[in-house]
């Protein structure tokens, strides 16, 4: 089954799909974007990633291509289309094409790419074990909260965590926990559920919004704060949570053992409560 590519309105197998060069978001990362899977073959909290897509680009003085029912017919058609049991679906719209210049004209049509290829779930043993962890500066800019496809620092620190051979990277400004390269950060202290608050300095997760959600149902308390680097390390439990991660336990940071180096009791729950409600 070929890999699906959406263009500008035209759905085109992906070796055949194609942007200008002088695309800003080549040339500048001038663009925005989201990653949405499926579960049982329907992309999950589509809406929620489509006004997250919304914020990003009208932070960014973009405009909009599509309206969300536009976007929601043309993300089914990929699936269908693609075929996959599981897909990864990439939404991509950049500023457009214009001769080189840092300021952008005011008249520019945005480029809209989208691609659907097959979704490899994380392996259930990776999941029942936990993974690694290691903390890196924080060094993006101050609109983290823009999904940008600027993505250099992310690049960079996921690139770190590859040559140490750890699953991801949690990310410090100034001493504080912020987010990882591609997930959110939570820390179970005393019970309690903690994570960075919403603001320029974290992606405002769609998988985060949930897990919260279901942290609340579950009756646990639930704080938005900034978490410092010795309370990472001397948490009871530590997770990631993102589309491609889903509740992933870390039981290790920095080579410090986080709680009993499994994956905790209330990290086990809120998994199980997100794979119910992923169905
Ligand atoms: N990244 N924080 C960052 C910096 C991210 O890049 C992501 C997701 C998340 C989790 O957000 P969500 O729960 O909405 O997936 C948090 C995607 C998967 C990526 O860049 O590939």
């Amino acid at each position: 089954m070929p890999d699906v590519a959406f263009v500008n309105g035209t759905f085109v197998p992906l070796a055949e799909a194609k942007v200008s060069i002088e695309d800003r978001g080549f040339q500048f990362g001038d663009g925005v974007y989201e990653v949405i899977r499926t579960y049982n073959g329907r992309p999950f909290a589509l809406d929620a990633h489509l006004a997250r897509l919304e914020r990003s680009a009208t932070a960014l003085d973009l405009r909009q291509p599509h309206s969300r029912a536009e976007w929601t017919h043309y993300v089914l058609e990929g699936i269908r289309r693609a075929a996959y049991p599981e897909a990864k679906v990439y939404l991509q719209v950049t500023r457009g094409v214009a001769p080189r210049d840092h300021a952008y004209p005011a008249e520019v049509t945005p480029t809209v790419v989208m691609t659907v290829r097959e979704l490899h779930p994380l392996d259930r043993s990776v999941q029942a074990a936990g993974v690694e962890a290691m903390t890196t500066e924080d060094i993006r800019w101050g609109r983290c909260d823009i999904k940008s496809v600027n993505l250099l620092a992310n690049v960079l620190a996921r690139q770190q965590a590859k040559q140490a051979q750890v699953f991801e990277v949690i990310l410090l400004k100034e001493g504080l926990v912020t987010e990882g390269a591609v997930s959110n950060v939570m820390v179970v202290r005393g019970g309690a559920v903690m994570t960075a608050p919403e603001g320029p300095r974290i992606l405002s997760g769609v998988t985060r919004a949930v897990v919260l959600e279901l942290a609340r149902n579950e009756g646990l308390t639930v704080q938005e704060r900034f978490i410092s680097q010795a309370e990472l390390y001397g948490a009871d439990e530590v997770f990631l949570t993102g589309t491609t991660v889903e509740v992933l336990a870390v039981v290790r940071v920095d080579g410090n053992i986080i709680g009993d180096g499994r994956p905790g009791p209330i990290t086990e729950r809120l998994a199980a409560d997100f794979m119910r409600r992923v169905g």
